[in-house]
């Protein structure tokens, strides 16, 4: 004889977890008219190299990327000082300048190749943007052969190949320093047309919109290398570094805490990128980003460009970040940039 349980079977039963839905994803924006691995075949555009600061003060301003930020000298030439990341065979990635005032330089980025220097820098002439120099030899850290041109804005911008890479290295765990340049963003007045001009010349694809704020652009796997946001005045909005992971982002976060660099914003991780992120004031209240974990998109024509709510659910997933009100007030008082339609000095 045997015994049979009369348990209840609503016990017995292996009743599988609930699956996640996933989080709520924003409207995705009509595919473009030209497939985005297309404008990546197109585009003679590899990846962003630096930007170039001019300030008043040029060593507190070098004694701050070369010391907390984490970056070093690798050269000087009379009052300008260029600085490398120690993990990028990027010759540099910031250059800054002694000046009488604070402005911005120029933006820089790295083509194919000489040929794809030349190219673009006949298209962009023959469209009528302003050449501000022609292409030929750099003299800088790296060489290279490039060339500049004004943007919509006035912005300068130099795109350069064949340059020599500097000497880099892994870097130590703990050691908590930039790997490289992540991404810069710049301020326009008018955002959808600049948006259309880096579209169409450099052959960036629109990875993301936050609102009609700001528009995120790759050259590469990378989410976003350029990113533009709508202002009432052109400038840079900020400059991003990348460390290996989060847990030397944080470190990085902490060295800045401890040293008196709370940060404005942060530390928090975005929707658009997936990104995390401090951003601190640097040196003439230029602000300075803290990143890793930016969001890869392998396959081009695969991804879903959405416009994403600019709500603090959104704005940080990990609702970490604080109201970000010090960052937005800094920007309100930050004065237009007085560089635009101006070619630099060197
Ligand atoms: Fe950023």
């Amino acid at each position: 004889m045997t015994t049979t349980s009369h348990r209840s079977s609503a016990l017995d039963a292996a009743v599988p977890p609930p699956p996640w839905p996933g989080p709520p994803l924003p409207p995705a924006i009509a595919p473009a008219a030209v497939p985005p691995s297309e404008l990546a075949r197109r585009s003679p555009i590899t990846h962003v190299r630096y930007v170039a600061l001019a300030t008043e003060d040029l060593a507190g301003t070098v004694a701050f990327y070369q010391g907390i930020w984490g970056l070093y000298p690798i050269g000087s030439d009379g009052d300008v000082v260029f600085l490398g990341a120690v993990g990028s065979p990027e010759p540099f990635v910031v250059r800054v300048r002694a000046a009488t005032e604070r402005r911005t330089d120029l933006i820089a980025f790295g083509a194919r190749d000489r040929a794809a220097v030349d190219e673009l820098a006949a298209v962009l002439a023959s469209d009528g943007v302003r050449i501000a120099a022609e292409p030929g030899t750099l003299a800088v850290p790296g060489g290279g052969y490039g060339f500049r041109f004004f943007d919509l804005d006035g912005r300068l911008v130099e795109v350069s190949a064949d340059v020599a890479g500097k000497p880099f290295r892994e870097i130590e765990p703990g050691e908590s320093v930039p790997r490289k340049l992540s991404h810069i963003v710049v301020n326009s007045p008018d955002a959808p047309a600049l948006v259309a001009f880096y579209e169409r010349y450099f052959g960036l694809r629109l990875s993301d919109w936050l609102e009609d704020r700001m528009a995120f652009m790759r050259c590469s796997a990378d989410h976003h290398s350029l990113a533009i946001a709508a202002a009432p005045h052109a400038g840079l909005n900020h400059v991003s570094f990348e460390l290996r992971d989060i847990d030397e982002y944080m470190r990085g976060t902490g060295r800045m805490v401890r040293q008196g660099h709370a940060p404005l914003w942060g530390p928090g991780r975005h929707s658009s990128g997936d990104n995390v992120y401090s951003y601190f004031a640097g040196p003439d209240n230029f602000v300075v980003e803290y990143t890793t974990a930016l969001e890869r998109i392998p396959d081009e024509d695969a991804w879903v460009p959405r416009v994403w709510p600019a709500t603090p659910e959104y704005a940080d997933r990990w609702g970490t970040g604080g109201p970000g009100e010090d960052l937005f007030a800094l920007w309100h008082r930050t004065p237009p940039e007085s560089g635009l339609w101006l070619p630099a000095p060197v």
